[in-house]
């Protein structure tokens, strides 16, 4: 038998939970942090470093894969985990989201989405049953519905028609995904930030029935304030006994402010892309470092911090390296920031579990106002 999809909470503290999310393919701890794997690789990492980090799953996407180098073929070539050697859990979006952000030339109608590549301008069409289809193709764990996300600035009305058309977009989802024993479906709220569309997606979504719920259209421009305001209610809106996923976001202080409101996974770019431009995020703070300061200083970027680039490496061979544009720029600060995201997770689950979330965050703000050494 194909063991289950199963979420396990194991201590609830406020709204914030931490637990366990069971696949065939391992355990992903919650609250969890999901690297960015976009094209079958988180940028400038080694699978087996990106798990050295902390990492449980991640993510890949249905938009780029689909385009290159085709779902048909990473499905010959046995499947998303074996080609980019990462055995472990793999949750993919479901393409819209991505098709909206980077093709030109896009036609939204009821049955789905035409669009032109942004590699090749090759024209692509994309459905719900499509979505599916690559998904299922690929092997992702965790398949996410077929949605839409609407551009900001929108109407109320525009949002309601937007988040209405996602809805029926779910239940076309639910019904193509089929039964797939150990596979996730999770469906995804949308609503802008108006509360009474935000319940009205979250009942659709509850009627249709997912093995997850994930609140989407945030992140895209509203600010951390509106963000928040929104995950103040939509949480409770979702079931209790089934993982939240905030969908693109964030930056450590979103990702804490989202746990302690309820959410159990989140995804970003921001700690891979950011660390190739020479970001390096820590307890104190974000550091550029190719800034001149860092030049003749022999300290680490985090003294604190027990990733390769802390131990092994001064502040200023990093801003020689990242300021040379050498590929070991990159790298190291790649692998230091997914590691403080993945520590701050650790962090996170584990004042949850003591029942100090209120403190934990207090110490993480504190640290944060002190900025960096
Ligand atoms: N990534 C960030 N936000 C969204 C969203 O609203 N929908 C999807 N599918 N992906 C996202
Ligand atoms: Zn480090």
């Amino acid at each position: 038998m194909i063991p289950s999809f199963r979420f396990h909470i194991s201590t609830s503290c406020g709204m914030a939970r931490t637990g366990v999310i069971s696949t065939p393919r391992g355990e992903i701890r919650t609250p969890a942090f999901m690297p960015v794997g976009t094209a079958g690789t988180v940028k400038a990492m080694m699978p087996d470093s990106v798990r050295a980090t902390g990492a449980d799953i991640l993510l890949g996407n249905t938009y780029h894969l689909m385009l290159r180098p085709g779902a048909e073929r990473v499905a010959r070539l046995g499947g998303l985990h074996r080609f980019m050697n990462w055995e472990r859990p793999i949750l993919t979006d479901s393409g819209g989201f991505q098709v909206m952000s980077l093709s030109s030339l896009r036609k939204l109608t009821e049955e789905g989405v035409t669009f032109r590549s942004h590699y090749d301008g090759s024209r692509h069409k994309l459905t719900p049953e499509r979505s599916m289809e690559i998904q299922r193709l690929l092997g992702s764990d965790i398949v996410m519905c077929f949605d839409e996300c609407p551009a900001l600035p929108a109407t109320e009305a525009e949002v309601a028609k937007s988040m209405q058309l996602s809805m029926r977009w779910a239940q076309r989802s639910r019904d193509a995904f089929g039964d797939r024993p150990g596979h996730a479906l999770f469906g995804i709220m949308q609503g802008g930030v108006t509360r009474d569309l935000r319940e009205e997606s979250a009942q659709a979504l509850r009627a249709i029935g997912f093995d997850g719920y994930a609140v989407g259209g945030l992140a895209v421009g509203e600010g951390q304030a509106a963000m928040f305001g929104v995950l103040d209610y939509a949480p409770g809106f979702l079931p209790e006994d089934k993982p939240r996923y905030l969908m693109g976001v964030g930056k450590p202080d979103d990702i804490v402010g989202a746990v302690e409101r309820g959410i159990d996974m989140m995804d970003c770019v921001l700690p891979s892309r950011s660390g190739r431009t020479g970001q390096g995020w820590t307890r104190r703070g974000s550091v550029n470092i190719r800034n001149a300061r860092h030049a003749d200083d022999p300290r680490p970027l985090d003294e604190a911090c027990t990733c390769p680039a802390c131990r092994n490496y001064s502040r200023a061979y990093l801003h020689h390296v990242v300021r040379s544009g050498e590929i070991i720029g990159s790298m190291l600060l790649t692998w230091h920031n997914l590691h403080y995201f993945q520590e701050l997770m650790q962090g996170l689950r584990d004042a949850i579990t003591a029942g100090r979330l209120p403190q934990f965050v207090a110490d993480f703000h504190a640290l944060r106002a002190e900025g960096d050494i």
